[in-house]
């Protein structure tokens, strides 16, 4: 029997509650398919602080480093937000993506049929969206130097962060992005600021050159300003994005109200050996601990996981095909919630997935 091991990090605020529930459904995955799936636990981000002083402990990156793929919950919360920067629940992940060499993540953002009606955008603008971010994730200004604060003998003070990127940087992402709109709709937009950053200008000559290799998808080149305002006025136009760090964060979360909501979109962090898998919605403090939490993006991310790191496409697509059954079912949580559906809280969803899952396998 093959052996898979997973390293879980739930992390803060729902990841506490979010995980457990697609560890729930790999679970059922596991059991039927005759899989060995085992988990780890590890403390990352706020509570691995308090326990340890470390937002990533040393033992937490051994597993990870060590682990076939990680399964990720959210990090951060008000009570952590005064600390200095790297005693911040976030340098955790910024950690761990830069020295697993995750430079690359994979957004989905797909408008469920049911769910049209959850989005604030209106119908005839969202229906038929399907597209993928593929934001850069280990360079710009996340990671550039010099940085910091300089505090003057005046009392006056200047803050520094670089955007800096090698054409090796953008080359192997894009090269990422180009391979997922070939299995697409062969189409790709590249996000730049060209016309003012010349890092951009950079990115956009980079680009440029690797679309030789791939002269069977259609490149474009957009503006990040002009790109925001594409994507709620014409998210159809797109399939697959590809753009650097920080414009990425800023997009991918606009992307994800054309889904209905954040708490049904999945994520993967490629590149290096070990890939991350993490929910994009974060540790929403103004929810944690209340069980109302939508466990689906979650779950997506799980099927991801056994998707890209362990091969196991046809169980993926059990745990989505399950996702839309339950949703057909009219079963919906607080964020998802439309007139005449079911309204369920965190376990109770998992638990109708997981159910869904076991009798997809029977
Ligand atoms: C994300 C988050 C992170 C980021 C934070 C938590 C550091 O917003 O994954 O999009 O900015 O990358
Ligand atoms: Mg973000």
């Amino acid at each position: 029997m093959t052996r898979h091991k997973v390293a879980v990090l739930p992390g803060d605020g729902i990841g506490q509650e979010v995980i457990p529930e697609a560890l729930k459904v790999l679970e059922v995955v596991a059991r039927e398919s005759g899989t060995a799936l085992e988990f780890e636990e590890g403390l990352v981000g706020g509570g691995a602080i308090d326990a340890t002083g470390e937002p990533l402990p040393d033992a937490t990156f051994r597993l990870c480093a060590m682990s076939d793929a990680i399964l990720f919950g959210a990090v951060g919360g008000p009570r952590w937000d005064d600390a200095p920067t790297d005693r911040r629940p976030e340098r955790g992940l910024l950690r761990l993506r830069k020295e697993l060499d995750l430079y690359a993540n994979l957004r989905p953002a797909k408008c469920f049929p049911m769910l049209i009606d959850a989005s604030p955008l209106k119908r005839s603008v969202v229906e038929g969206t399907d597209l993928m971010v593929v934001r850069e994730l280990t360079g710009g200004l996340y990671f550039g130097e010099p940085h910091g604060i300089e505090r003057m003998a005046d009392g006056s003070a200047r803050g520094v962060n670089t955007m800096i990127y090698t054409s090796r940087e953008i080359e192997r992402v894009a090269r990422v992005a180009f391979d997922v709109a070939r299995k697409r709709r062969r189409r790709l937009a590249s996000v730049d600021k060209a016309n003012v950053l010349v890092v951009s200008q950079l990115w956009r000559e980079v680009v440029t050159g690797v679309a030789r290799d791939y002269p069977d998808v259609k490149l474009e080149h957009i503006l990040v300003d002009n790109c925001a305002m594409a994507l709620v006025a014409r998210p159809t136009q797109f399939d697959t994005i590809v753009t650097e760090n920080t414009f990425g964060d800023i997009l991918s979360d606009e992307a994800a109200i054309l889904a209905g909501s954040m708490g049904m979109l999945p994520s993967a962090s490629i590149g290096g050996k070990t890939a991350l898998y993490e929910p994009v919605h974060g540790t929403a403090p103004d929810i944690a601990g209340t069980g109302v939490a939508n466990p689906i993006a979650a779950i997506l991310s799980a099927a991801m996981l056994l998707r890209h790191s362990l091969d196991m496409g046809p169980d993926a697509e059990k745990i989505e095909a399950a996702v839309l059954r339950v949703l057909e079912k009219g079963y919906r949580t607080a964020d998802i919630r439309q007139e005449g559906t079911t309204l369920v809280g965190t376990v109770q969803m998992g638990e109708l997935i997981a159910r869904e899952v076991a009798a997809l396998y029977s």
